[in-house]
């Protein structure tokens, strides 16, 4: 969570600066703020609420410098206000500081310097770090070192090293006034190289109209950036060379190119974002492929237990990966939320495979799950939409989904091209182990290349969805009820509406509602249902039928011919195999959510309380 920007180099940093975090501002929206060196002194502008307001900022496009860091934040420690935001200063003004992550050990800090005679005037964890840049700074054996810039980055050094948690920091000075210091720990920073120029970000989105060359800092990693150049060290402070990765995505990726929203824009750039994931992994007739890994038969038959591993969206699309592995490949497979994963102790060996799905790569829940496994022996994989992110770089084998980067909060492109991947996974996998008939994989593969434009057709004509979304738009609760892949669609359908409707909603096992849940059904409610599977079609209509004897509306979402005047409202899908329908099922689902938070008036964009990448646990 929060964003971060910097920039480097001839032309005034300010207006880069807040291009930037406008960009990020999916990271965090509470309050935001630059400083740029001004001649001989830092100057801080910083306000609570949106990026925008910093335009309405007394003074701001006076600012001159051409060296600057900026914050957009996501409030952990402290309320969202002026005083907390970032980026803070040390007690004598010549540090500024901005952050992402949190300082476990700020209570600590905070004595120990409050004891030296440091006062503070936040509530944040990150006020410690510029004061303790600046105590390394004044006191001990940095403070005799008669280079600047070698004192700068020794009492970055040392104060980072008394910071327990996770961070990703930039730090400036006016005593070094031609270089932006940075560094992390498992909270991402990524540096861009231009020419004559340089920039920092958080996310690759936020500078990519800038540059397609990117440095990945690593955890622990330093770098001192300067207009011409960026150096590398260690946490000896042992410099090295560090080689550049050439990001193709495009920079009107990250706009809106013309959508009103950029979930709309994700929601219609799936069928492009499946076709991109499915690219070159497999063809009608030949076995699948993955260029990325390699995983042979030998180690594959020892494999007796799958573990998918993700948060939210990415959770609910391991959940379609059970199916998949557990039909294609017959092993055993569960499905874990990443936060409790982690601290259940759960049975891993070398005979274990831990695949953690996380469209962001940074999620950090899951890549804490991934290191546990790792010293339990396991293997693991990741499934990522960012190249070069956390957890790839965790991981033993990493795979990629190529939806293109995906900035609404609520993700959406991002779900449909991960399961899409994990049924690639699965057949190469099963083709792998011969566990599955070559006919049954072809039909799959076949299925697989058809979505793109079964896609397209449910795109094409969203009338019904929008009427149904007007209709409904006022409710105070929904529920979503299916059977097999269709009860793992609607959990993901009942957590958009949630996340960008604020509407109150459960998702239930259609056969599970009379064993408690039906209690709440009463006249009038929505009650959305998913029918896909040809076998589960009788049953799901009994649950379904249970609830409109109780008063219940009625939308199914169906690929199925079903009995007439059963139900309030009908929308019909393409047929395709039931263990991807979810890639179908959860286009009305995402789009249903969408109107309804645009009748009302919301964000769609920026829920309340929420962020793009879950950085803290
Ligand atoms: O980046 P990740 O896939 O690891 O993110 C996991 C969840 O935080 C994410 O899917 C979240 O649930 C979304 N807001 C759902 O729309």
């Amino acid at each position: 969570m929060c964003g971060i920007v910097g920039y480097i180099g001839n032309k005034k940093a300010t207006p880069v600066l807040i291009d930037g975090l406008l960009c990020l501002e999916y990271r965090g929206y509470d309050s935001a703020g630059i400083a740029t060196i001004e001649k001989d002194s830092i100057k801080v502008m910083k306000d609570k609420g949106r990026v925008n307001n910093l335009y309405n900022l007394d003074g701001i496009n006076d600012l001159q410098g051409t060296v600057g860091i900026a914050h957009t934040r996501w409030a952990t420690h402290g309320k969202p206000s002026k005083e907390n935001s970032h980026p803070h200063m040390d007690n004598s003004k010549n540090f500024a500081v901005v952050h992402n992550g949190i300082i476990e050990n700020y209570s600590d800090l905070r004595d120990f310097l409050s004891k030296s005679g440091y006062t503070f005037y936040s509530e944040t964890d990150t006020e410690v770090i510029p004061n303790l840049i600046h105590y390394y700074y004044t006191n001990g054996p940095v403070s005799v070192l008669e280079d600047k810039r070698e004192r700068f980055l020794g009492a970055v050094k040392s104060a980072v090293f008394d910071l327990k948690g996770s961070y990703a920091i930039e730090a400036i000075s006016p005593l070094c006034p031609d270089e932006i210091i940075v560094v992390r720990k498992d909270s991402p920073l990524v540096i861009g190289k231009g020419n004559g120029e340089n920039f920092i970000a958080s996310d690759i989105p936020a500078i990519l109209s800038h540059t397609k060359d990117f440095y990945l800092l690593d955890d622990n990693e330093f770098a001192v950036v300067t207009k011409d150049d960026v150096r590398f060290y260690d946490n000896g402070l042992v410099e090295h060379n560090k080689s550049i990765k050439n990001i193709e995505w495009d920079a009107n990726a990250a706009g809106k190119d013309g959508y009103e929203d950029y979930m709309l824009k994700e929601i219609y750039e799936q069928p492009t974002a499946i076709r991109e994931t499915i690219g070159s992994r497999f063809k009608l007739g030949e076995k699948c492929s993955f260029d990325d890994i390699e995983i042979t038969k030998e180690y594959l038959s020892t494999v007796n237990k799958i573990y998918f591993v993700a948060c939210g969206t990415a959770w609910h699309a391991g959940l379609v990966g059970k199916a998949l592995m557990e039909k294609l490949c017959k092993i055993p497979t569960e499905v874990d939320i990443a936060s409790e994963f982690r601290y259940r102790n759960p049975l891993i060996d070398e005979h274990t495979l831990c695949i953690y799905i996380s469209q962001s790569g940074e999620t950090a829940d899951t890549i804490a799950a991934l290191k546990l496994a790792k010293s339990h022996g396991a293997k693991t994989l990741a499934i990522s939409n960012v190249i070069g992110s956390s957890i790839t770089r965790e991981a033993d084998y990493s795979i990629y989904t190529h939806a293109g980067p995906e900035i609404a909060v609520a993700s959406t492109k991002a779900y449909t091209s991960q399961v899409a991947l994990i049924a690639i996974l699965a057949m190469y996998f099963a083709e792998t182990l011969e566990t599955t008939s070559e006919a049954e994989i072809e039909a799959l593969k076949s299925d697989l290349i058809d979505l793109p434009s079964k896609i397209d057709q449910i795109l094409a004509n969203t009338d019904e969805i929008k009427d149904f979304a007007k209709k409904v738009y006022t409710e105070k609760d929904m529920f979503f009820l299916g059977r097999g892949t269709d009860y793992n669609v609607a959990l993901e359908g009942s957590l958009k509406l949630k996340e960008i409707s604020y509407i109150h909603s459960e998702a239930y096992a259609a056969g599970e509602l009379k064993h408690g849940p039906i209690a709440l059904v009463e006249n009038g409610v929505t009650v959305i249902g998913i029918i896909t599977n040809p076998h589960l079609v009788e049953k799901t209509i009994s649950n379904i039928q249970e609830v409109i004897t109780r008063g219940a509306k009625t939308l199914v979402i169906t690929n199925q011919i079903l009995p007439n005047g059963h139900f309030d409202y009908i929308i019909n899908i393409p047929e395709t195999n039931p263990l991807i329908s979810p890639i179908l099922s959860v286009i009305p689902m995402q789009l249903i959510s969408y109107y309804i938070s645009k009748f009302k008036g919301l964000d769609v964009d920026k829920p309340r309380n929420l962020a793009k990448s879950v950085t803290v646990e």
